[in-house]
């Protein structure tokens, strides 16, 4: 009985050495292989893209005297939006909470582009909630021939989930997924009819593509905005380029104006969101970003924790603490 169980045990191990254990390791050598290339390859069309292709004359693709809508445009990334397209030769809505704020960036627009029309509205977008409260803001804006939508508004929790109130985590929801979801929707359905080409710019983040502790609604809203966009740039009608746009850190009042060592300006990633319109339906907006982006969907590790750790260690070095209060405090 002894001598059997030692030579079973024999046979296994031999067996296990000779063929199951390389064959694992080859398995594994594989899948590596195939991640590192697709990787690769994401990495040249990001670079192609990047370099190679040139701007689409942006009014005549999408008319001329034809509307951009901005929401969340008196401050930051749809500030920047707003400039560029005004100096592009486009006409302007913008959205946003306040009416101060955005008297003064309708001033700054037109002080370097005069001949540009600019439309305001005050609104407080986690104010609405139903289809019909959408339907009856954007309705306001029929008399315009509105060619492009940035839908740009949004804001970062900031605290740990179990600290968060009803009104966080509903407020948070309704900015950054409802009201996407619903401009989108209604936009969408306008904008098909149009006889030149129309756009649908939605802002994600590179935090979309991994869960985040210090962020843990934010990053899943992003999540949303990320998914929801590429799968309408699937299906959506040639007519309509929808582009999702991913950025990482950028210098605004969001980050405190903290210039982080990965951090860029809102004028770079609002500079290559318009070169890439018409080009290409997802992108960064800066190299490092979009490396950054390219890199956490690609490789598996990210996707385990370590992004996670990595943000949650800088986050501490750089005083995510405060921040995040800040944050909080300037939002009541
Ligand atoms: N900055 C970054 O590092 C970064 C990175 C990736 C993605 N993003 C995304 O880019 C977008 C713009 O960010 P940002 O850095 O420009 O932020 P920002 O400087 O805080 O500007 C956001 C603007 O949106 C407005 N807004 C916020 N909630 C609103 C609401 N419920 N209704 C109407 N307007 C509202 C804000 O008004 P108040 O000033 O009154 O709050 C502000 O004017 C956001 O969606 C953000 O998630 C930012």
């Amino acid at each position: 009985m002894d001598s059997s169980l030692t030579f079973c045990t024999i046979i296994l191990t031999t067996a296990l050495a000779t063929w199951l254990i390389p064959a694992a390791a080859s398995l594994v050598l594989l899948l590596g292989i195939c991640r590192l290339a697709s990787t690769g390859l994401s990495a040249c069309t990001v670079i192609f893209r990047m370099f190679c292709v040139p701007r689409k004359n942006l009014v005549q693709r999408y008319g001329k005297d034809s509307y951009v809508l901005v929401t969340g445009g008196a401050n930051g990334i749809g500030l920047e939006y707003a400039r560029q397209f005004a100096q592009a030769g486009f006409s302007l809505v913008i959205v946003d909470r306040s009416e101060e704020g955005l008297r003064k960036a309708a001033q700054e627009i037109l002080e370097v582009s005069s001949g540009c029309r600019v439309v305001l509205k005050v609104c407080d977008l986690q104010g609405l909630v139903t289809y019909e409260d959408f339907e009856r803001l954007l309705t306001e804006f029929w008399q315009y021939d509105i060619s492009i939508v940035v839908n740009n508004a949004g804001f970062m929790d900031c605290d740990r989930l179990e600290k968060a109130t009803e009104e966080d985590v509903v407020g948070i929801i309704r900015t950054n997924c409802i009201a996407v979801v619903m401009f989108s929707n209604i936009f969408y359905n306008r904008l098909i009819s149009r006889s030149n080409k129309s756009c649908i710019i939605n802002m994600s983040s590179t935090i979309g593509g991994a869960p985040a502790k210090i962020v843990p609604m934010y990053a899943p809203t992003k999540g949303f905005v990320k998914f929801l966009s590429q799968g309408l740039a699937k299906e959506a009608d040639r007519n309509i380029d929808i582009l999702t746009v991913c950025p990482g850190s950028v210098d605004t009042k969001f980050t405190l104006n903290r210039k982080f060592i990965d951090t860029c300006s809102s004028k770079t990633v609002v500079n290559r969101v318009l070169d890439s319109m018409g080009n290409c339906n997802k992108m960064s907006g800066w190299w490092l970003h979009e490396i950054w982006d390219q890199t956490q969907t690609s490789l598996w590790y990210f996707n385990h924790g370590i992004y996670t750790h990595v943000m949650e260690f800088f986050g501490k070095y750089f005083g995510y603490d405060e921040l995040i209060n800040n944050i909080k405090q300037s939002r009541q």
